[in-house]
């Protein structure tokens, strides 16, 4: 074994690559960002969950004599791992310098790239696909895009961009002439499409990239020993299995690296090193597949997408008797994390690191599986078997042992083998419960012979359910004996009520459930082989999952509309192309200046706490670590103020949350700076009984003031006249921002009299602006920040970024160097705080038709531990109490509750989200009370005619009413209304159900200095023209529509106008962009200074009025006319007056409403989005792609926060959630099987640019329709149980939830514990 590192070699984009010192602790991604300066790849979690990292590997596989292609996330993927490979990123298979490729061209002119930060990587699954699979069905583009989360666009776009490269995407079907559409052959008349599919490249595969013979020639020659060492560890890759035997022997400790998706993963997030790594991808024997008359011996380090193929093509070789538990294991494989970790994550790597809810393991062993594996003492094999699996990650094996193959057996006829699984998320997601099952019987009878049952999720490894197959064996496969079994299962696999992971009476109800669909499908097999006869109940068939086609409607632009003039028109965003070719540039792909440095925040590990003493000195150490920032380190302000409240920059002497910044360190590199951030040691002395819940703030009123409150009509009076009274109550739990790119910012010392250049991934550079001059006490003049784009920001990037861009700010000023921060996933979570969790009391009097005559609603919210924006976020909460409802009698209350969590913030939708689900939800109880449906309370109660609100504002709600009818045609509500009763009478443990939401939403700051804005318009010689102005692009294609709007005013095609970034030394002291008004404001100073500039080229367009654009501009330049100017925008004096509460906090309101379908499995609580219908009044649309990218967007997002989104946090007020393996978004999975949008038709909005309207926030709460449509599913499942009238099922409505709200009978059977005799593992905050 060579003692000097070898030489690894690899390819990257055709070109090769040598590295001598190769750190066996270097990622892929990393050796691309920061080495090859190949920013395209982008770092979204660090741990295989997202697929922003996603690239193409290809390997040259000698035996098979072909090249093998597999998407990979460069996150996990060792670069020591690479040698013989060849690498495509997202540079290698087009640029716009060159040509694009047509994954990138289509999925950038279909608007599936808004903030365009996940863009590299799904064009980089997609391409994968299509190397592998030039015309691939729908089926394979979702499966493919599954591991790649998306938080801009909803994937709809996404979905339709890619579909296009499939053979059935030709045709949508659905054109109102019946004719194709897409094609182009509809009448006269046909509606306008989002994007033109003839102008799309072919796909010609010719063009691609051939695989190095260079690497042909290395992989057919005999495998070498292969050593690198790096700074802390050596990596050895042997040759042989005898090699490997020997190395395992005298390194017992060191792990085998194979697919590194469970050891990196432990390597990076929880601090564990192995100083000795085994790399033994070049042991051939790890890779044999061998069949026999009893099985197939797979070897271990096959990858499950291998083990998938494999066993497909196995199905197709023996009879269906035979190939049970292959079936069950493609089923299981199909589901288990994404294609990227398929493509890497070995069979024996899943096996061996023995996860609790590992999907194969139960089923392996539930099958008669067994191993071969081989030490220095030989081989054996051992059974996988409930013996095998010991503990948390651990096996009966020897540390020395080595996995070598697994024997997956043939069934026999009258054998069963199933697996089911629930997970949080229907893609991508680690299982909450998972089984395999196995029955055999003897021969033509219904008695069983053997049974074996496993799962996992129901413990700290895989479980057998022994005794319960025990008490099946020898016995008749009926009801009766399914209905012992159920009770022995319940004692058997008991779970402790704090047990990790929560969720214990779910997790027990789905140990039954599973049973019972095992015994459905069994039974029916039984039926079919003419052993039962009879009536027996039906299999529950899997979810609907076939994507259809989807519906944008929107207006055509007016026949006298010029075509350079591009308002109204569906423009793709400005930016998509150097998006999807990963050109474009975000804060961290800025290259490395001269002696950067790079900080890295260390954050408090108790919630309330006196700090005694930090230790700094075993960071200061450590290699490449030059210094650690504290408070006294800070030359100015140490504190940053809203409301009369002060937020610490860094933590001086007490700390009040887990996750609050304490100090930071500053290295030569990131990886220093993470390591010398954990070396830091801090000693605390705990202060007693921290606030956490929201009922803990409310029993010790630890709340925030100012507390408001709002009234109209006279309540109690109301109260009195109603027929009837109801009390009720929902909670609602918080969200993460989940933006793609994590805070990002550079802070360049300029040299000379404290001036710094800031490069700072922020909505409001103004706000970073004024927080680094008071922080560094210099004058604002000194800092100038830049915002080029954002990848993602949703709220979550305004006062948090102002606090870690000052601290950065104070490293940099200190070193006089560059300094660098982008937070890792995980801190980004812990630190930056969301959307604020809301508990809602609410009171309601109404009449027997279903009019609300007086309502008071009590809200909660969880500020967390300092005040940030959350007094904004009430107000707006109350402002928005009355969503659509003219109730004449209305009190409602908001409290901010104080608690030791980190502080809450802004969040898209900023309070309206939580609001209008209590008013709607409000709505829903009455009409179960009354047992009326919902939509005839809906309307009875919604404004009409002209129309006042409970804070005195006049409008006219004729839209809203005009959404709702249209709504309800469009969707074909009450046809499929009907349909969905049909569906709930005929069905037991499916169930659908049907909502209708409408909005009203409120757009414009009620701070009235917040409604202006500025632009600075520059024209230079050659005609083309620089538009700056204060808006940030953070994806929601601002700038686009800026630049369409300049192209109106100055008459010439957005060709010659260029946006370039947003920065305080062009347009100072601007407002964050943010309400939905930064199209309002901007657009109008742009217009401004447009029109200024239009009016001085008069005398010359008189003068010459042939003349082009061009000669005007060059003749004023000549004419020493100023060919420069400001334009400004004084909005709209919008107020709110608290003390009487009264005000016009709104330019106007945008309506919508939205239709949506789902059926839920009631035994899981799963659910599926059938279709969605959303008509929307956004007046005159200034880009439709734009805006109903926005709608689809935020409706997604909407659809993560009232279903799926999870915060979870420990009994000590840690955030377990930290990254997307915790924390589910929607996914390609969760978009709605038909999605349809509709512009609402001559709407006109006199109060905004060109009649448009702001559209950025309010449809995400139209994601709640689909809650409300689970709520309805709900409701069907528990009149079966004979359950009617009001319930409560808070939002996230999640499998768990839903399916504890259906109150099935094996919910029935699990007993509770009664809340407070026990600590649980999650704290309801
Ligand atoms: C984002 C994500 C999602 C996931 N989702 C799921 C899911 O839904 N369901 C599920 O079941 N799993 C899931 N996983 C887990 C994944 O399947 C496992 O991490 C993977 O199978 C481990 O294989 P590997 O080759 O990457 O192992 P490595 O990380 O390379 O190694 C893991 C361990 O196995 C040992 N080992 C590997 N091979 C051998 C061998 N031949 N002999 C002895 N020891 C060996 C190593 O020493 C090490 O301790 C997910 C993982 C990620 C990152
Ligand atoms: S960064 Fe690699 S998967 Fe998220
Ligand atoms: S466009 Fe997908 S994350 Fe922004």
């Amino acid at each position: 074994m060579s003692e000097v590192g070898d030489q690894l070699c690899f390819f990257i984009n055709g070109k090769k690559v040598t590295e001598s010192h190769a750190d066996p602790e270097t990622m892929l991604l990393s050796y691309l960002r920061e080495r090859l300066r190949l920013t395209g790849t982008k770092y979204g979690c660090g741990g295989g969950g997202c697929g922003a990292c996603t690239v193409m590997v290809s390997r040259y596989q000698p035996a098979t004599k072909t090249i093998m292609h597999y998407s990979a996330n460069a996150c996990l993927l060792p670069v020591c791992q690479l040698h013989g490979a060849a690498v495509t990123t997202v540079e290698g298979i087009g640029s716009t310098k060159t040509r694009i490729h047509p994954v990138q061209e289509r999925i950038a002119k279909a608007h599936g790239s808004q903030c365009g930060f996940c863009t590299p990587g799904m064009v980089m699954s997609m391409y994968t696909l299509l190397r592998n699979n030039p015309q691939p069905s729908l089926e394979d583009v979702t499966q493919a895009l599954a591991g790649n989360l998306c938080r801009c666009t909803g994937y709809r776009p996404i979905v339709d961009g890619c579909r296009t490269f499939c053979q059935e995407a030709n045709c949508c079907q659905s054109n109102s002439f019946g004719t194709c559409c897409v094609n182009g052959e509809g009448g006269p008349d046909e509606p306008p499409l989002l994007f033109d599919k003839d102008e799309f490249l072919p796909l010609d595969p010719t063009q691609e990239l051939i695989f190095p013979p260079e690497l042909i020639l290395k992989a057919q020659a005999s495998p070498q020993t292969l050593t690198f060492r790096g700074e802390r560890v050596r990596w050895v890759s042997p040759a042989s299995l005898e090699e490997l035997v020997q190395l395992k022997t005298s390194n017992p400790e060191a792990p085998l690296v194979m697919g590194n998706t469970n050891i990196g993963p432990d390597m990076k997030f929880k601090g564990v090193l192995h100083p000795l790594v085994i790399s033994p991808t070049s042991v051939m024997e790890l890779f044999e597949v061998t069949q026999t008359s009893q099985g197939v011996w797979v070897g271990a380090g096959c990858s499950l997408s291998e083990v998938q193929s494999l066993l497909e093509k196995l199905l197709l070789l023996y009879p269906e008797e035979k190939t049970e538990l292959f079936r069950a294991l493609i089923q299981q494989l199909r589901n288990l994390g994404n294609q990227q970790i398929r493509n890497v994550a070995s069979l024996g790597g899943n096996i061996m690191s023995a996860y609790p809810n590992s999907d194969l393991n139960p089923l392996l062993a539930a099958g008669n599986s067994r191993v071969s594996v081989i030490c220095d003492g030989g081989r054996r094999e051992v059974p996988l078997n409930q013996d095998f699996f010991i503990g948390f990650g651990k096996t009966i094996l020897e540390r020395k042992e080595i996995l070598l193959s697994v024997f997956i057996p043939f069934s026999r006829k009258w054998e069963f083998v199933r697996a089911f699984r629930q997970a949080p998320r229907k893609d991508g997601s680690f299982p909450t419960v998972t089984t395999g099952m196995r029955v055999f019987f003897s021969k033509g009878s219904r008695v069983v012979q053997d049974i074996s049952i496993y799962f996992g999720g129901m413990g700290p490894t895989t479980v057998s359910a022994a005794e319960t197959c025990a008490a099946i064996s020898s016995r008749p496969w009926d009801e009766e004996t399914l209905s012992r079994a159920y009770d022995v299962l319940l004692d058997e696999l008991v779970l402790p009520p704090s047990a990790p992971g929560g969720k214990v009476e779910f997790r027990r109800s789905l140990t039954l459930s599973f049973l019972f669909r095992f015994y459905l499908e069994v039974l029916q097999k039984l039926k079919e082989m003419g052993v039962v006869t009879g009536d027996i109940q039906e299999v529950i068939q899997p979810l609907p999952r076939e994507i259809q086609h989807s519906l944008q409607e929107f207006q055509h632009v007016s026949k006298n509309q010029s075509d350079w003039d591009s308002v109204g028109r569906p423009i793709m965003h400005r930016s998509a192309i150097s998006q999807a070719t990963g050109e474009a540039v975000y804060c961290d792909d800025m290259p490395r200046t001269d002696g950067e440095l790079f900080l890295v925040p260390v954050t408090s590990s108790r919630a309330h706490a006196k700090i005694t003493g930090m230790d700094v000195s075993e960071a200061l150490k450590l290699p490449g670590v030059m210094d650690v920032i504290m408070a006294k380190d800070i030359p100015g302000k140490k504190v940053r103020e809203s409301f009369g409240y002060t937020e610490e920059l860094l933590a001086e002497s007490e700390v009040s949350c887990i996750g609050q910044m304490v100090c930071a360190v500053v290295a030569d590199s990131r990886t220093h700076a993470k390591r010398g951030a954990a070396a830091v040691k801090i000693s605390y002395e705990d202060l007693p009984d921290p606030i956490f819940t929201i009922e803990e703030a409310v029993e010790r009123s630890s709340f925030f003031e100012p507390q408001r409150d709002i009234e109209r009509g006279n309540v109690s009076e109301g109260f009195r006249t109603a027929d009837r009274l109801y009390e009720g109550e929902i909670r609602m739990g918080g969200q993460e921002h989940f933006y793609m790119e994590t805070q990002s910012m550079l802070v360049v010392p300029v040299g000379e009299e404290v001036e710094l250049n800031v490069y700072v991934s922020t909505q409001s550079p103004a706000t970073a602006q004024e927080a680094i001059s008071e922080t560094l006490d210099i004058p604002s003049n000194r800092v100038i920040c830049h915002v080029k784009r954002i990848g993602g920001a949703f709220g979550g990037k305004l006062t948090k970024t102002s606090i870690l861009v000052s601290i950065t700010s104070v490293a940099a000023w200190k070193a006089n160097r560059a300094v660098r921060c982008v937070l890792d996933r995980g801190d980004d979570m812990l630190i930056s705080g969301g959307r604020h969790p809301l508990l809602a009391k609410y009171k309601v009097g109404f009449m027997s038709d279903g009019r609300i005559v007086a309502a008071d609603i009590q809200y909660f919210m969880n500020g967390g531990n300092t005040l940030d924006e959350s007094v904004l976020v009430a107000e707006k909460v109350l402002l928005h109490m009355d969503n659509a409802y003219n109730i004449p009698n209305l009190r409602g209350s908001c409290s901010i509750c104080r608690t030791n969590l980190p502080s809450n913030t802004a969040f898209r939708g900023f309070g309206v989200p939580q609001s209008l689900l209590v008013v709607e939800n409000m709505i829903e109880d009455v009409a179960l009370a009354l047992g009326r449906p919902v939509n005839q309370v809906r309307k009875i109660n919604m404004y009409e005619g002209t129309s006042i609100t409970h804070y005195k504002f006049q409008f006219d709600p004729e839209n809203l009413h005009r959404c709702w009818e249209e709504c309800l045609v469009k969707s074909n509500y009450s046809a499929r209304r009907a349909a969905v009763d049909q569906f709930n009478q005929q069905n037991r443990w499916k169930k659908r159900g049907m909502a209708l939401i409408p909005i009203k939403y409120g757009i414009g700051f009620a701070e009235p200095f917040l409604n202006q804005a500025a632009a600075l318009i520059h024209i230079y010689k050659d005609g083309s023209v620089l538009v700056l102005h204060g808006g940030t692009e953070m994806g929601q294609g601002l700038h686009t529509k800026m630049q369409q709007v300049a192209s109106r005013e100055l008459h010439i095609p957005t060709s010659k106008i260029y946006i370039s970034e947003t920065s305080t030394n062009t347009v100072p002291n601007t407002m964050p962009t943010a309400a939905s008004f930064g199209t309002d404001s901007n657009s109008m100073a742009i217009k401004n200074g447009c029109q200024i500039l239009y009016r001085r080229l008069e005398p010359f367009r008189r003068k010459n009025p042939k003349g082009s654009w061009e000669s005007w501009v060059k003749e004023a330049f000549l004419d020493k006319v100023s060919l420069s100017a400001t334009g400004f925008f004084r909005g709209p004096d919008l107020y709110m007056d608290w003390d009487k509460k009264e005000g016009q906090p709104y330019a106007y309101f945008m309506y919508g409403v939205c239709c949506c379908e789902v059926e839920v499995d009631v035994l899981t609580g799963d659910y599926r989005t059938l279709r969605t219908d959303i008509m929307i009044d956004i007046g005159r649309s200034l880009n439709p792609s734009v805006d109903i990218g926005q709608i689809e967007g935020a409706f997604m997002q909407g659809v993560g926060l009232y279903t799926l989104e999870e915060l979870k946090f420990s009994p000590s007020g840690l955030l377990y959630t930290r990254g997307p393996t915790q924390y589910k978004i929607p996914a390609v999975c969760d978009l709605p099987l038909s999605f349809n949008v509709y512009l609402l038709s001559d709407s006109n909005n006199p109060h905004a640019i060109y009649s448009s309207k702001g559209i950025g926030e309010p449809t995400l709460f139209l994601g709640s329709t689909v809650f409300f449509a689970i709520k309805d599913a709900v409701a069907a499942a528990r009149s079966e149980a004979g359950l009617v009238g009001p319930f409560q099922l808070d939002s996230p409505a999640t499998p768990e939830k839903t399916c504890l709200a259906c109150a099935a009978p094996f919910i029935q059977k699990i007993p509770t514990s009664k809340p407070g005799s026990f600590k649980p593992w999650a704290l309801n905050i």
